[in-house]
């Protein structure tokens, strides 16, 4: 094929055209009947898509068909919680089942490129991003991320129904200074490979059609110009031979960072770097065939790219069937979209906190609930960061979603308090204060709007906004047991609140079926079985604040922690000890990653190796009892943590290594296995190769990143 295509032809396959309503104006159509244009961006009328796709294989000399590329991020018709809800579940069927709802759906209306998933490691609360990403853990994030590639992209590509998937953004986002969104990033070739980029080479191991690059710089150069990731990484370390698609408009952004002087530089950098496509820019249309006149660049080269895009567009198929026919697409959209939404948005919602086992609340023992907050009756708000496509008339708010629940066996009063979650100001307090006075307990709907988290949506104070804090104090007041079920795009400091609150239920953005499924979770109908994938810290000063950090050379010394209210005056600088801590925050966080609890009660005993040393190249099987010791059936999500206790560069003090969903009945044990291959071992070392080291490790199995239970092994080279 490239040898047929002229150098205008080969440009035109690394343009993407982002549309909006002019999608079928002359000027777009013309672009495509010339062959201008590879991809374009946002349509998402299945009428217009065939159109454009006709026009490209009919009309266009050399026929070849359009990519059409959309964000579809968590959901698209039927919206899945927030991928940070959806890494919640630690359950990576389920996430490729909602992947594979919104690709059917996606498809449907002639979408067959996404951009997700997103895969950045995010450490820092602070970034609105945190709301599109699988967390704070390369390991989480690497299984989730394959499962969402495995469930937009099928078994088959070419299949009906399957759409290209999208590994964003390479790499090194989420550690945007300050966790301000778009900002510079500086990360250390070690922590790169060991920490940021291994979710990224598991997307490529998985197959996945495209890469995109980051809009941030990397130390110093910004992805769409940086060819130590674009090239050396991707390409030659990693062999990937699908699209490398810059960001919107990421291309000429580079004279923006200072690294080009102009458009033209732009392009020169960002081919030279190695990305294939710019998406919505013009500096390759404009600029290449000048500068491969110019022999800036070779022909060779571009031929190259061009190859990434059909190669691309051959493996899903669109040279056969350009365009899936509407009534095959009409059957295949499933029926159980709601369902996998609703059971995505039970298992993500995490219990922080269960004071007195105040939850579950008995429907029948009841008389009235007092439902207050200005995110009980916001199906909008619920739904989260990405949704473009979403249909909002799928959603059930949580107020709906009780009532529905306890029928007339239960009186629901419900005040909204505060005109949205930002506003300054409770209302009507005496309503308020009556309305849960006459009432046996108290729910408090809270959080971030979805306006609040997401692209360019980040914030430096990450308490609930508004008179939220306010609005629990209030109503404490009352002394009725008070719940808090927090819809948030990001983790929220909460150790103003924590303390007033008897339970909380942390629910992310949950998506349209958020409302039922918290309002099931409240009654017990289901037990909550999520764990968080990030830190919650106390203080926004402790971010970034990670379960997977070194462990320095002065570690706190757990009870050897002073506060800065107990400080003597004028005590001598060193006599309260040297730890590495903050003075008013301490040094562990308000809630760990992993931490979730349950309505039924959890025993882990009996941690054994199946060996002492593990010999490189074998594997061993760790494993543990567990017991369900409460009431009720219930999910547990089982941790593996590994240290790996001297390397050539200091290691994490402790790292995810396998996690599992049990589900126990009551009084039942279980053992639970993991097997561990030394090639799970393995890190990029003082020479930045990916080895592994012989040595003394240890391991903790349980439902959190402070398990306690431990044992030992030895790994040992080969004779
Ligand atoms: C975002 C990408 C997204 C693209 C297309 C950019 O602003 O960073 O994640 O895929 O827009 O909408």
């Amino acid at each position: 094929m490239i040898s047929r295509m002229t150098l205008a032809e080969k440009i035109g396959q690394m343009r993407q055209l982002s549309l909006g309503e002019d999608s079928l104006s002359d000027h777009v159509t013309d672009e495509i009947r010339a062959g201008r244009t590879g991809s374009v961006l946002n349509v998402v009328c299945a009428d217009e898509v065939r159109e454009l796709q006709r026009i490209a294989v009919e009309e266009s000399r050399l026929g070849i068909p359009l990519l059409f590329g959309r964000d579809v991020i968590h959901g698209f018709k039927t919206v899945m919680p927030i991928p940070l809800g959806q890494a919640a579940t630690w359950n990576p069927e389920l996430v490729k089942a909602a992947a594979r709802v919104s690709a059917l759906e996606a498809a449907a209306c002639g979408v067959n490129w996404t951009f997700a998933p997103m895969i950045d490691v995010s450490r820092d609360a602070r970034w609105g991003r945190i709301a599109e990403s699988f967390g704070e853990d390369t390991y989480l994030t690497s299984q989730m991320g394959v499962a969402a590639i495995r469930g937009y992209q099928g078994e088959n590509l070419a299949a009906t129904g399957s759409i290209a998937a999208c590994a964003k953004h390479f790499a090194g986002y989420g550690a945007s200074e300050a966790g301000r969104d778009y900002a510079t990033t500086n990360i250390p070739e070690n922590e790169l490979r060991n920490v940021y980029l291994g979710p990224f080479r598991a997307a490529i191991d998985a197959g996945v059609s495209s890469v995109m690059a980051s809009f941030s710089d990397l130390n110093g150069v910004p992805a769409s110009a940086n060819d130590f990731l674009m090239t050396r990484v991707l390409r030659h370390e990693w062999q990937f031979d699908g699209i490398a698609v810059s960001d919107f408009n990421s291309i000429s952004q580079l004279c923006v960072h200072g690294i080009a002087e102009d458009d033209k530089e732009a392009a020169c950098l960002a081919v030279t770097a190695g990305i294939d496509v710019e998406m919505a820019g013009d500096t390759y249309v404009s600029f290449l065939e000048q500068l491969i006149e110019e022999e800036r660049i070779e022909e060779s080269k571009i031929d190259a790219m061009v190859a990434n895009v059909l190669r691309v567009k051959f493996r899903l198929g669109l040279f056969e069937a350009p365009a899936a026919e509407e009534d095959d697409l009409a059957a295949r959209v499933s029926d159980d979209a709601l369902r996998v939404a609703k059971e995505a948005a039970l298992q993500s919602v995490v219990l922080l906190k269960n004071e007195g086992a105040v939850l579950p609340l008995a429907a029948d023992r009841l008389a009235s609930v007092a439902v207050i907050g200005p995110l009980a009756d916001a199906p909008y708000e619920q739904l989260g960061t990405w949704i473009f496509d979403g249909d909002p008339g799928l959603s059930v708010d949580c107020l709906s979603g009780i009532r529905k629940l306890v029928g007339d066996r239960v009186d629901v009063n419900y005040v909204k308090a505060l005109a949205n979650s930002r506003s300054r100001q409770v209302d009507n307090v005496t309503e308020v204060m009556e309305t849960v006075g006459q009432c046996d307990v108290a729910i408090l709907f809270l959080g971030e709007e979805s306006i609040l988290s997401g692209e360019a949506h980040s914030r430096a104070d990450i308490n609930l906004p508004g008179a939220q804090a306010e609005l629990v104090k209030l109503v404490r007041q009352a002394g009725k047991p008070l719940i808090a079920v927090i819809l948030a795009g990001r983790p929220l400091t909460l150790s103003n609140i924590v303390d007033d609150l008897d339970a909380i239920l942390y629910a992310w953005h949950p998506g349209a079926m958020g409302g039922e499924a918290i309002a099931e979770l409240l009654f017990g109908q289901a037990s909550p079985s999520g764990k968080l994938p990030a830190t919650f810290p106390r203080m926004v000063g402790q971010v970034p604040i990670y379960y997977n950090h070194k462990n320095t050379g002065k570690p706190p010394i757990a009870g050897e922690i002073l506060h800065i209210d107990d400080i003597e005056e004028q005590a001598p600088q060193t006599s309260y000890g040297m730890f590495s801590f903050h003075l008013d925050a301490g040094s562990t966080p308000l809630f760990p990653f992993g931490h979730g609890l349950s309505y039924a009660e959890f025993r882990y005993t009996g941690i054994r190796a199946s060996a002492d040393r593990l010999a490189i190249g074998d594997s061993l099987t760790l494993s543990v009892e567990l017991s369900n010791a409460g009431q009720v059936r219930a999910e547990e999500v089982v941790q593996l943590y590994v240290r790996d206790l001297v390397g050539s560069v200091t290691r994490p003090v402790r790292e995810l290594k396998g996690f599992r969903r049990v589900m126990l009945d009551p009084g039942q044990t279980v053992t639970v296995q993991f097997e561990l291959r030394s090639q799970d071992l393995a890190f990029y070392g003082r020479d930045n190769r990916c080895t592994v080291e012989p040595g003394k490790f240890r391991a903790w199995i349980g439902g959190s990143s402070t398990a306690e239970l431990e044992c030992e092994f030895q790994v040992i080279a080969r004779d």
